[in-house]
């Protein structure tokens, strides 16, 4: 038996138990993994509060984590007892122990800690297709980044500058501002009190810019279209203030032939091949270090209740890790 977080039924941080849970053996195409890092991520308030609805309950959630491979299934080859490896997107994490498919695990190079692993995975690959794949960022773009001092955010501004684009981004504090600053953002814009349309048409001579990402989602989604030049892309990663009302599609039409799209990380790296690639130009940017994977902070994995109430109430920065 080893302990797992689990949620027996939707609900706010109080329903996330530490429960003791059996693993076993891992079958075909399977292996059980020691888990030494798990990262914390938005969704994973999602699936807590049944925002995204779960196969069944009771569930482990949690969807990245990093660790070392225990026991392989019958016919496992590519993966030994002692491989460090890590993953994103998987659900189960928020466990000691875990079973998991062989083919949705990444080897880890020896230069990546475990902490590390489990910070980026998630995290960074979502990067990687938002600025490679969705939109693909130009050296002289200028760009605009939502919640730039967070996780994702943080990743967002220092690959988009090393990309060559001048980034704007917004935060919620002073104290952000600067995070998001030493992260590359150029010019970090205190959303909370300043008007982050007006600021974005200041800084580019009123013409706006060619994309936004906005993972904030509710309370920024309208504004964001009005920093789009003509033409423009809507990039909605993600809803951490809620979900965005039904959009009338001539809003569109009337705000300059817009494009907007609410693309995930799953469909993405569905295939493995896709999985490998995202993660092999994640390592190599980090590697190169061209981005800096900073982990704000992190908490015991029985505690994930009160990382998910940092996370909810915007006081957390950079990545976050729970530690088994
Ligand atoms: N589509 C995908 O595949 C994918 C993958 C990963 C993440 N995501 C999405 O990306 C977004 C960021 O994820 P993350 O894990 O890196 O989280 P995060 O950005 O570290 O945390 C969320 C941030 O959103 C901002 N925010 C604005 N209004 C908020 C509100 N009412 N409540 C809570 N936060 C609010 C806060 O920054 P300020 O205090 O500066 O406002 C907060 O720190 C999330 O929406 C997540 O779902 C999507």
């Amino acid at each position: 038996m080893v302990h797992a977080i689990r949620i027996h039924e939707y609900g706010g941080p109080e329903a996330l138990r530490w429960d003791e849970v059996e693993v076993g053996e891992p079958g075909p195409g399977q292996v059980r993994l020691r888990q030494t890092a798990v990262g914390l991520n938005y969704i994973d308030t999602y699936h807590r509060s049944g925002a995204y609805k779960l196969p069944q309950l009771p569930a482990i959630i949690g969807t990245e984590g990093a660790g070392v491979v225990e026991a392989v299934g019958p016919d496992v080859t590519t993966l030994k007892p002692g491989d460090r490896v890590g993953y994103a997107p998987l659900i189960g994490a928020y466990a000691e122990s875990r079973l998991a498919p062989a083919d949705r695990l990444i080897p880890l190079p020896s230069w990546i800690e475990d902490r590390q692993a489990a910070a980026m995975l998630l995290q960074g690959m979502t990067a990687q297709f938002l600025l490679r794949s969705t939109y693909a960022v130009q050296p002289g773009d200028t760009i605009l980044v939502q919640a730039a001092a967070g996780g994702v955010g943080q990743i967002l501004c220092q690959w988009a500058k090393h990309l060559g684009a001048t980034v704007i981004g917004t935060v919620s504090s002073d104290e952000k501002a600067e995070l998001a600053r030493a992260a590359g953002c150029d010019h970090p814009i205190v959303y909370t009190r300043e008007n982050f349309v007006n600021r974005v048409k200041d800084l580019t001579d009123g013409q706006g810019v060619p994309v936004v990402y906005d993972g904030v989602g509710k309370t920024t989604f309208m504004d964001s279209l009005d920093c789009l030049r003509p033409r423009g892309f809507m990039v909605l990663f993600g809803a951490a203030s809620g979900p965005v009302p039904p959009l009338d599609l001539q809003v569109l039409a009337a705000k300059g032939s817009l494009y907007v799209t609410r693309p995930t990380l799953f469909s993405y790296v569905a295939k493995r091949d896709d999985l490998m690639a995202s993660a092999a130009d994640l390592f190599e940017v980090v590697h190169s270090g061209g981005v800096t994977i900073n982990v704000g902070q992190t908490f015991a994995l029985r505690d994930a209740a009160d990382a998910h109430r940092a996370l909810e109430s915007r006081a957390t920065t950079g990545s976050t890790v729970l530690l088994p």
